[in-house]
């Protein structure tokens, strides 16, 4: 039987998808090409925001077609949706076969067997907090960049987020586990590795801190370039950014998401610091890291933020020089204290509005950042073809800033070239290959 698996959300879930993938090509499963030509379909979800969970939902209807009059024997939802809420797929998708939470992959065989035996729903999303998947490793695609999950679940409760809620409690995969992962990818021809975690740099198992664990990452023959994410301000260390610093392997970039700029609004969030908590680390960052990017997430329309709190919030964007952020609109979620206690009182055009300003403001700020690339040479590592014309490539820099180049006709993706910047963009650069 063949299996398809499309993916939604975070970069956790690309990285599940893959040890899915792996366990259901241990118990004999094969790849299908395309979802028309699969058996079996999983859509590995995210409940981060209503959007996200309405796009699933019509995704699958589209599918229906497959599993009422085509090959598809099972259809079946993985990951944080069915975590979030069982009952809803139900009702909305009643020709589902399989519903998974994200603790539940290594049974998916024997789901899938059962749904084969006895056409009825077959759910599990019970959460587990030991569930590291330990010993079973992801599928690695011919490719040259990979995800590595370091740790599961979450223990912040932000008081906004849901995550804590679908993915369980926050545990560390332990350094052995870690280390075999690595390898595995490195002896595959992967040359860029990125660690990954809701919050990174809480990592603890056994004492070792993050910062020593990127250390001993580090020294993995082969791996030319060492990325992580997600960091959360309360937690970021100075030794880790000692580390970021001294360490030629690990790349130039941190993604350090703020949320909101007003303390008040912060501290409804849960957040754990201030405005001016935040802006200091960025000060000490931007100090002993010279160079380097910084990304970020901001949400706008939490509940009671007013015009003033608003305002904090581009200070914030204005003072930090972002490359990038990912700007969303407040999205109330079931199970969580801001649901419970804070009425969602922002009302929508304002959200709206609040969100084209700060996007607005963003390009501003990315295209001064990547203006300072220009002139400068940069090591890139290429990635793809552009889609726009065949002749160039895309690739990143350390700082993960995205490159275009016009190809001399030899480089290939997974390839390391020296570029030289010639123009910029607010989230590219422009070069020139240089021989
Ligand atoms: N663990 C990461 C974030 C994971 S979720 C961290 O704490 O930084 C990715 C982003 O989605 C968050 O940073 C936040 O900006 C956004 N987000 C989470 N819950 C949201 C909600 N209810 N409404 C809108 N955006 C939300
Ligand atoms: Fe959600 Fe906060 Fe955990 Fe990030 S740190 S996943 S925003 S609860
Ligand atoms: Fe979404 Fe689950 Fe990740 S809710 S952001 S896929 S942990």
């Amino acid at each position: 039987m063949t299996f398809f698996i499309e993916t939604f959300g975070c970069q956790m879930n690309v990285y599940d998808s893959e040890l899915v993938m792996n366990i259901l090509l241990q118990n004999g499963y094969e790849k299908a090409s395309a979802i028309g030509k699969a058996d079996i379909l999983f859509l590995n979800t995210c409940a981060i925001r209503e959007k996200a969970v309405e796009r699933v939902i019509h995704k699958m209807e589209q599918y229906a077609h497959y599993r009422k009059k085509g090959k598809l024997k099972i259809a079946g939802i993985l990951g944080c949706i069915p975590q979030y809420s069982s009952e809803r797929l139900k009702k909305e998708l009643p020709f589902i076969d399989i519903l998974s939470g994200p603790d539940n992959y290594d049974k998916l065989p024997q789901m899938i067997k059962e749904s084969i035996k006895n056409k009825r729903i077959h759910e599990d999303i019970r959460l587990y907090k030991e569930q590291n998947y330990d010993n079973m490793l992801p599928y690695r695609e011919n490719k040259f960049s990979a995800f590595v999950t370091v740790m599961r679940g979450c223990d912040n409760f932000c008081s906004y987020c849901v995550v804590p809620y679908v993915r369980g409690r926050e545990r560390s995969r332990s350094l052995n586990e870690i280390l075999k992962d690595i390898n595995d990818a490195v002896s595959k021809g992967i040359t860029e590795i990125t660690l990954l975690g809701q919050n990174v740099n809480s990592y603890n198992w056994n004492g070792m801190t993050f910062a020593a664990l990127l250390e001993k990452v580090s020294e993995t023959e082969n791996l030319k370039r060492l990325r992580f994410a997600t960091s959360h301000p309360k937690d970021i260390s100075y030794e880790l950014i000692e580390v970021m610093s001294n360490n030629p392997k690990i790349c130039k970039h941190l993604h350090l998401p703020f949320q909101a700029g007003s303390s008040e609004v912060l501290k409804r969030m849960n957040r754990g610091y201030t405005k001016e908590d935040y802006l200091g680390k960025i000060e000490k960052i931007r100090d002993s890291v010279p160079g380097i990017a910084l990304t970020t997430d901001i949400i706008v329309g939490f509940p009671g933020e007013t015009d003033d709190d608003f305002k904090e919030t581009l200070e914030v964007m204005e003072i930090s020089g972002f490359d990038n952020s990912f700007m969303f609109i407040y999205s109330e979620r079931e199970l969580t204290y801001a649901k419970k206690h804070y009425k969602d009182d922002v009302n929508r055009k304002i959200k709206a509005e609040r969100q084209k300003q700060v996007i607005e403001l963003q390009k501003r700020i990315g295209l001064e950042q990547m203006n300072g690339d220009i002139g400068t040479i940069k090591e890139v590592l290429v990635e793809s073809v552009s889609k726009k014309r065949k002749t160039e490539m895309i690739g990143s820099t350390d700082q993960n800033r995205s490159v275009v180049f016009e190809n001399s006709g030899k480089i290939k993706p997974g390839d390391y070239v020296k570029v030289k910047i010639t123009d910029a963009g607010s989230v590219t650069l422009l070069g020139e290959l240089i021989k």
